[in-house]
């Protein structure tokens, strides 16, 4: 098996950090490295210790003076929306029906979701998202290409077939037996293949009738161990017409809990204006609130209240993500600075520390992957990505007032985008450098 030995500053989490000054919270090797065996990390510490113990003539990559860290981990977003991304919508529906149906519809053709799927991974890579969750179209060729994709590049992905059978064009509607029948399919066709999971995934109750919601249910019980995924209370309008769709439930999140959908491996998309007792039914059940702050943000859908919901007396559990297309960035920087705006719109304070707990271990334990993913664990999968806080000019020139840690996390965050990302890699291997080389290849 190769090995070798990456050097450079290490930055992981061992558990939520509570304050700006929990250095109990992280481990960080100012020399550090991590000895990598085949995909995994064999070895992780200072450099001295690490260089003692490795073989003789071992291959060094040095990235000092970057930062490395477990691979970002982008918990919600749509495998056939990048074409969407920056569409012109008052709302949630309006930019649903006018932009976002139309352009899945184009799922069905097998050449089209390989060619957007080389994409999708491709700008993953280059932002140092190295697993994600995703919701493929409803045609069974998106499933297809997204995990085939996945497989060839060794990534630890997570997708579903979208299951929808009303309230959208007829190009992008199954049945209640065909989304039974194809999200089977996909599981016996890609599931435990490589990295590869699988996720149920009945896009929304408006899209889905009881009836397929009860063909949801079936497969959840048929399959305890498969992840969820739908969308929770994301926009007003949304929330009005689900009552009317499905009468009988108490509130939105009722209907999940009455077709035996909601529990500790459920992933909630938005879930922005809960009631009290659905956030005490969210916790309860463990199932994860995903918030999705530029799309929330680009949409006008409304500020999650990520902070509160965290202190309860019966806590929600919450993971973030990029939501693209509805997310106008690939980027868990972006994506976070975001956030932290939103818990300061609602008088609360998202510390930098907590942003990076979040998109590392805090999404892997969302996901109950962080013995695989998420920390820089010896034994866990080398994914990794690296991170340049000089990346531009104006933070080169910031980075010259920083002086911790935590400002130089800030920094990234407040500032820092894709070009701040150095080096992302996967079970060992380099993906970046090697993707824009083909690109600007590809260009000339
Ligand atoms: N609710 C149902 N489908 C979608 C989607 O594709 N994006 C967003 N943001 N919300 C949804
Ligand atoms: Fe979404």
């Amino acid at each position: 098996m190769t090995q070798m030995l990456i050097r450079g500053r290490l930055l992981s989490f061992k558990r939520a950090p509570h304050s700006l000054t929990d250095t109990d919270s992280y481990a960080y090797e100012s020399d550090g490295a991590l000895l990598i065996d085949g995909n995994t990390i064999s070895v992780a510490g200072s450099y001295g210790t690490v260089k003692a113990i490795a073989p003789e003539g071992i291959e060094e990559i040095d990235h000092r003076p970057h930062l490395i860290l477990p691979g970002f981990i982008d918990m919600h977003l749509h495998f056939p929306q990048m074409q969407v991304i920056a569409s012109y919508a008052a709302n949630l529906l309006e930019w649903l029906n006018t932009y976002t149906f139309p352009e899945e519809c184009r799922f069905v053709e097998s050449e089209h979701a390989a060619r957007i799927a080389t994409h999708f991974y491709d700008e993953l890579l280059r932002h140092g998202t190295t697993t994600a969750v995703a919701y493929c179209s409803v045609h069974k060729t998106s499933a297809d290409a997204f995990f085939a994709e996945a497989l060839k590049r060794d990534m630890c992905m997570v997708g579903g077939k979208v299951m929808m059978d009303r309230n959208a064009p007829q190009g992008l509607l199954d049945t209640p037996q065909m989304g039974y029948d194809e999200t089977r399919a996909v599981i016996a066709d890609w599931h435990g293949k490589g990295r590869c999971h699988v996720a149920i995934t009945p896009r929304f109750a408006i899209t889905s009738t009881p009836a397929q919601m009860k063909a949801a249910q079936a497969l959840a019980q048929e399959f305890p161990d498969l992840h969820i995924q739908t969308h929770l209370s994301e926009n007003h309008e949304e929330i009005r017409y689900t009552g009317e769709l499905y009468p009988d439930a108490r509130d939105y999140t009722d209907i999940y809990v009455h077709y035996g959908l909601l529990g500790p491996k459920t992933l909630l998309g938005h879930a922005i204006h809960l009631s009290d007792r659905e956030a005490d039914v969210l916790s309860e059940a463990g199932a994860v609130a995903v918030h999705c702050p530029t799309s929330n943000l680009f949409l006008g859908s409304g500020l999650f209240p990520m902070k509160s919901l965290m202190r309860r007396e019966k806590p929600v559990r919450v993971a973030v993500a990029t939501d693209i297309g509805g997310g106008s960035s690939y980027s868990m920087l972006r994506t976070m600075d975001e956030a932290y705006k939103i818990q300061q719109l609602l008088g609360e304070r998202l510390n930098p520390l907590e942003s990076f707990y979040l998109m590392t271990r805090g999404n892997a334990e969302a996901l109950s992957m962080a013995e695989r993913i998420g920390t820089l664990e010896p034994g866990t999968d080398a994914d990794l990505v690296v991170l340049n806080a000089a990346s531009t000019p104006a933070m080169r020139l910031r980075m010259e007032t920083v002086k911790t840690l935590g400002e130089e996390l800030f920094l990234l965050q407040t500032m820092g985008d894709d070009r701040a990302v150095v080096e992302t890699y996967v079970a060992g291997k380099a993906m970046k450098r090697e993707i824009e080389r083909l690109q600007d290849t590809d260009n000339t």
